[in-house]
This record gives C-alpha cells, structure tokens and sequence, in this order.
C-alpha cells in the first residue's frame, strides 16, 4: 500500500472535512501518498484530484461541507463511467480508495469495486443515517442538533399563537433524522416515509391535544412523507387549529460539525486507513453498539437499515 485516494460524493454531510482530515494525516503517518479526488465521482472519471498532505488539511476540522466538493454524478450510474473510474485509479496506480458519503455512494462504491484492483472502503457520511452496518453516520448528529435548535424557536411562535406547526426535515426516503428530531424536540406528531400514516390519526391526536388543553403543537415530517401543504389545510378544515408550515431545508446539511460528528470522523477515518493498511478491502466501516468495526460493502448495500418505530409510540407517551 502507497498510494491512497479520497472522495466525497454524494450529499455533502458536515464531518466530511474531518473525515479528509484523519484519513490524510492518518495515511501519511503510514507514509501513504494521499490524492483528493475532487467532486466526488466525476473526479475519478475526468481524473481530476489535488495532493493532499498533512498541511493542506490544516484548519478544516470546524468546517462544514467538503473541500472536496461533491456532486451526484450521473455519468457514474452508467458502466462507461464506472469504467473511466477504474482507469483513472490505475492510472495513478492507486492502491487504496477511501469513499466518504452516504447509501448511493457505497453502491457505486461496490459496482467500481468490481472492476479495479484497488481496494475500496466506505465511510459512512450523511445527514440521513441510513447506512447499514453503523448505528450512526458522519453528520447525522450535527444536522439532528441544527434541527432541534430551529424548532425550539418555532415553537415559541407556535405558543404565542397558539398554532401546530408541521417542520419538514430532510429525508426523502428513509426517516430517521425525523425520528429523533421528533422525539428531542418534544413533538406531538411524527410522520417517516416508513410508515403510512392516515389523516384522521393525526387529526384525532390534535383533538385530544386541545381537548387536555393544548393550545399549540409540533408536528415533524420528513420531506419524504408528502405534501405537507395539503396536510396543512386539511389539518385547519378538520380541527379548527390554525396550521403553518416551516421547511428546514438545506441548513441541515451545513454548518461547523459538533463535536459527535468530528469524533466519528476520527474514528471512522482511522479504521478505514487500517484496514487498507492491512490490504483489507470492500468494506464499510461503522460503530456497532459503541464499537468501531466494518461490514461487507455488499451487505451493507444489500440490506435496508432498520428503524425503531418504537420510538414513535414513546414520542407519543411524551407528548401527552
Ligand atoms: O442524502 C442527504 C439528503 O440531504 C437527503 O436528506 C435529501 O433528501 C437529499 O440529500 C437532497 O438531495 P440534493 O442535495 O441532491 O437536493
């Protein structure tokens, strides 16, 4: 092992410079040569990288988002993209590939993977902490922080008007960020992608709400659930509460990663490392009641990540 890459690709998640950091300083400690491919996919197909040492790394740990860049490359979905991938790696006789990102990436991870020698091991980066093979992800603790500090302020607007507020967090398809937003902050409702829920629940939930003397509410919803905007209203015609609606959007996805976030990128950058180092490859690493460790890529491509909806019915207990 001499030479090793890195790339972030994918939805950008904060943590992922932390990531870069530990892997370079990491790598180098082993005297690996380290280059920074550079928006994620399409780098590797257009060869496009930066040297990355110890230095130019310096001051990034704080940063959110990736000096990387990252894209979502569609040219990579296609073989002749995996492909140029695959030369461009032997090319720069790159023994080792280091993939920070989220679920899409470690599929592609493991389609490249099967057409290069070089050994490959994912690191888990998203904001939706829906990899299989880790209890968390890099990001998902700063975005579920950014996301609880923005309702704690809507709901003091929802007091002072006595209103429900339906909060859109980010997470099309899979709802753990929802999930634990909902149950840190309190909230009445929780709606996830995984559960179907019926209208006249939530209506239902309001009524007894204000029947206990409820003046106001939260409800959290991942952007995957639906329209919130016709939830709204049907919401206002069937309980006679006043409903808004407040979409958190991309702020999830920046701002200085918290100290969580940044510890796992140590950790998850350190087992990658060693596991190249060791000529370990297609892996993914993670944490795993408390412990680092890896998984297969393909398991962990191949297997859809539990969510507790248990969780659901405590946040309901709490709510009363
Ligand atoms: O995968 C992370 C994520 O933020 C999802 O929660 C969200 O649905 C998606 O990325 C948004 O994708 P894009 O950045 O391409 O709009």
């Amino acid at each position: 092992m001499k030479k090793i890459g890195v790339v972030t690709s994918g939805g950008d998640a904060p943590g992922m410079n932390a990531t870069i950091r530990a892997v370079t300083r990491i790598a180098h400690s082993k005297k690996f040569q380290v280059l920074g491919f550079q928006k994620g996919w399409e780098g590797l197909i257009t060869n496009t990288f930066t040297p990355l040492t110890p230095r130019s790394v310096g001051g990034i740990i704080q940063l959110g988002g990736t000096i990387l860049l990252t894209s979502r490359c569609s040219e990579f979905k296609k073989k002749e993209g995996i492909k140029k991938a695959a030369k461009t790696l032997a090319l720069n006789k790159i023994d080792g590939l280091i993939v920070i990102g989220g679920n899409g990436s470690m599929k592609g991870a493991l389609e490249l993977s099967k057409k290069t020698r070089t050994l490959i091991v994912g690191i888990p980066a998203t904001i939706d902490n829906d990899v299989f093979g880790t209890d968390e992800t890099i990001g998902f603790d700063t975005a579920v922080n950014t996301a609880v500090a923005e309702i704690d302020k809507i709901r003091d607007t929802a007091i002072s008007h006595e209103r429900v507020f339906i909060v859109e967090v980010m997470g099309r398809t899979r709802g753990f960020l929802a999930l634990t937003v909902g149950l840190t902050v309190g909230a009445e409702t929780i709606l996830v992608p995984e559960v179907n829920y019926k209208k006249e629940e939530i209506f239902r939930t309001i009524r007894e709400s204000t029947a206990k003397g409820k003046k106001s509410g939260i409800i959290v919803a991942a952007e995957g659930v639906g329209d919130n905007r016709v939830l709204a209203r049907e919401i206002e015609e069937n309980t006679g509460t006043e409903v808004r609606i407040s979409i958190l959007g991309y702020a999830q996805r920046g701002g200085t990663p918290t100290a969580r976030s940044r510890f796992l990128a140590s950790l998850f950058a350190n087992e990658a490392v060693e596991l190249l180092s060791k000529g370990q490859g297609s892996k993914v690493v993670g944490l795993q009641n408390g412990k680092v460790t890896s998984i297969k890529l393909e398991k962990s491509c191949n297997t859809k990540k539990p969510l507790d909806l248990s969780l659901l019915k405590l946040a309901n207990v709490l709510a009363t």
